[in-house]
């Protein structure tokens, strides 16, 4: 019976356990903190890069900036924060997250935004 009880509490944990790194997930592929925290940080109003939100760009304008000039404007960028290479500091799918988030809120699409 006791031990039956302790395998109910493991599960109970374990389900916890999954279900807490299953949020810290979804947290970190949300585009809009992503632009946020990376893309905002340096070109928010008045920023000398010039400032860029969602709504700066036309959808069409973000695909092309993802596609084309993404790598070869932030090569060398490094991220204010963290002072590592903000192209090798975000994963591939943080990234297409970012990317969504611009071309969802874009300045043609159905809600455009600013990233708040
Ligand atoms: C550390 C500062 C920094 C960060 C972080 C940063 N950028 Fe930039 N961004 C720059 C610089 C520098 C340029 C180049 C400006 C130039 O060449 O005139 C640039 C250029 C751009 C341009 C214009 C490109 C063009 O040629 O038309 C866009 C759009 C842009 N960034 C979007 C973003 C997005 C989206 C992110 C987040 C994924 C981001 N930036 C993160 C510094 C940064």
């Amino acid at each position: 019976m006791e031990r039956l009880y302790s395998s109910f509490i493991t599960a109970l944990l374990f389900g916890l356990l999954l279900v807490t790194a299953g949020s810290a997930m979804a947290q970190s592929l949300n585009g809009k903190e992503l632009y946020r925290n990376n893309c905002k940080v340096c070109h928010d109003k008045g920023s000398p890069q010039g400032q860029y939100s969602p709504m700066t760009l036309t959808q069409d304008q973000w695909r092309t900036f993802f596609k084309l000039k993404l790598i070869p404007a932030h090569k060398n960028v490094l991220h204010p924060k963290t002072g590592g290479k903000l192209l090798e500091q975000l994963t591939p799918d943080q990234m297409k997250a970012i990317q969504r988030f611009a071309i969802d809120h874009a300045a043609d699409s159905e809600q455009p935004a600013t990233c708040g």
